[in-house]
């Protein structure tokens, strides 16, 4: 039985001091993984946004971050541009808990579809779209190195239901 998402797990807002440890996750998670640079880059893009999940933090002891995502909003559509979840801290629902507080963020801000890339070979993630309700719309060939693969882009439909 899958362990339940812990119950000390706070999502906030990423913050310029997260960036060392969020480029530690991310490079343990891509083989061509976005640089310390680029995270400080996007953090300072104004139609972004950049959530962090961590726990722990009762008793006076520091909370570990163990998970990101980054989605970027264009008026009504948005992409999901990056998320990873640390690798000792991954099935526990940690990833589904950012999606799906960030799916409802810029639903507020009046996005109605959601989009991503993944690698075609990437199991976990795809599982984990698909049980999130994204679709297949469409394939980038050669999109992604290191190694070279095709992307599948996903589509959320995030349009209140009537
Ligand atoms: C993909 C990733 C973000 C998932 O994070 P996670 O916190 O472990 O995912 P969750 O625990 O929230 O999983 C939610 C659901 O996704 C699916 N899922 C997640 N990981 C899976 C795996 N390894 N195998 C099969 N299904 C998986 C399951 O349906 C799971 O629900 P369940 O545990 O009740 O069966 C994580 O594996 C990761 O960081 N991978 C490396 C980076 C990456 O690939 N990012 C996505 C790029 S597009």
């Amino acid at each position: 039985m899958r362990a339940s998402p812990s119950s000390t797990l706070t999502i906030r807002r990423c913050l310029p001091q997260d960036l060392e440890r969020i480029s530690a996750i991310e490079r343990a998670s891509f083989s061509d993984p976005w640089t310390f640079e680029t995270f400080s880059a996007t953090l300072a893009l104004r139609h972004l946004r950049f959530l962090v999940a961590e726990e722990g933090g009762a008793g006076g002891v520091a909370p570990t971050l163990v998970g990101y995502v980054v989605a970027l909003v264009m008026v009504d559509e948005g992409e999901v541009a990056d998320l990873a979840v640390a690798p000792s801290a991954r099935r526990r629902g940690i990833a589904r808990s950012l999606l799906e507080r960030i799916m409802a963020e810029v639903m507020e801000a009046g996005v109605r579809a959601l989009y991503l890339e993944v690698r075609e070979s990437n199991a976990a993630a795809r599982a984990l779209y698909q049980a999130l309700g994204f679709e297949p719309v469409g394939r980038r060939r050669g999109y992604y190195q290191h190694p070279t693969e095709d992307a599948l882009l996903l589509r959320r439909d995030l349009a209140p239901r009537a």
